[in-house]
């Protein structure tokens, strides 16, 4: 394949859809062809796998079922949208991707990892993202970015001790592999925080062009 793949991790609220929008302008200004997609989502079918996900129901979800709606959900979105795609020579950038499976029902959820990387090799085969952008910030302040829009959803409903979880997952996958990872501080403001996807933008040009 002959894109590039990058995906946007973090907690609710900070920032990976504003910056996402941001990447892509600067992205299309050297002409590049970028795909903007998001997850669990990015296809009608997987859309709807998504409000199945998010709705708060009183019906409760076992975490085995969502872990496999995830997955299911990107099956499809892996066949209709990124693997395409990237197959064309364009710059996919998703908003969450597997990372945030390892870090919500993995972390959060308390799933095991061997079961979340079965999965993953079994419906992504070799494919990963080739750069990851962790949105880092203290859960409040996200949470309290995210809430200003309104009603929670079924993730934005746990507590505190879930999001912990989903944080520290993410800083120990970013610190695991830090070739792969690059950590934002994303509790700065906005100017800063697009300062700091400025100065990655020599090296996400040099992984697209090779
Ligand atoms: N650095 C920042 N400082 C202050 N506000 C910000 C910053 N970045 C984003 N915001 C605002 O915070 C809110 C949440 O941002 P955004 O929707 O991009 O987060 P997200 O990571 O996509 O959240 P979610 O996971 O819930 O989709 C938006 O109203 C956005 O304008
Ligand atoms: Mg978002």
């Amino acid at each position: 394949m002959t894109g590039l793949f990058i995906t946007l991790e973090g907690p609710e609220g900070a920032g990976k859809t504003t910056n996402r929008e941001y990447l892509a302008a600067r992205l299309r200004a050297e002409g590049i062809d970028v795909v903007l997609t998001r997850e669990p989502g990015g296809t009608p079918l997987a859309e709807r796998i998504r409000e199945l996900l998010l709705a708060p129901s009183d019906d409760a979800m076992c975490a085995d079922t969502e872990l496999l709606l995830v997955f299911a959900a990107r099956a499809q979105h892996l066949a209709e949208v990124i693997r395409p795609a990237l197959e064309r020579g364009a710059v996919v950038l998703c908003d969450r991707f597997t990372d945030a499976t390892y870090a919500y029902q993995g972390g959060g959820r308390g799933l095991s990892k061997e079961r979340i990387a079965t999965l993953e090799s079994f419906v992504q085969g070799h494919l990963r993202p080739d750069l990851t952008l962790v949105f880092d910030l203290p859960i409040e302040v996200g949470m309290a970015r995210a809430s200003a829009r309104g009603r929670l959803d079924r993730f934005e409903q746990e507590g505190r001790t879930f999001f912990d979880a989903v944080r520290s997952t993410y800083l120990q996958r970013a610190e695991a592999a830090p070739q792969r990872y690059r950590l934002i501080d994303a509790a700065q403001s906005l100017e800063h925080v697009q300062a700091q996807l400025d100065a990655l933008m020599p090296q996400v040009l040099g992984l697209y062009r090779g």
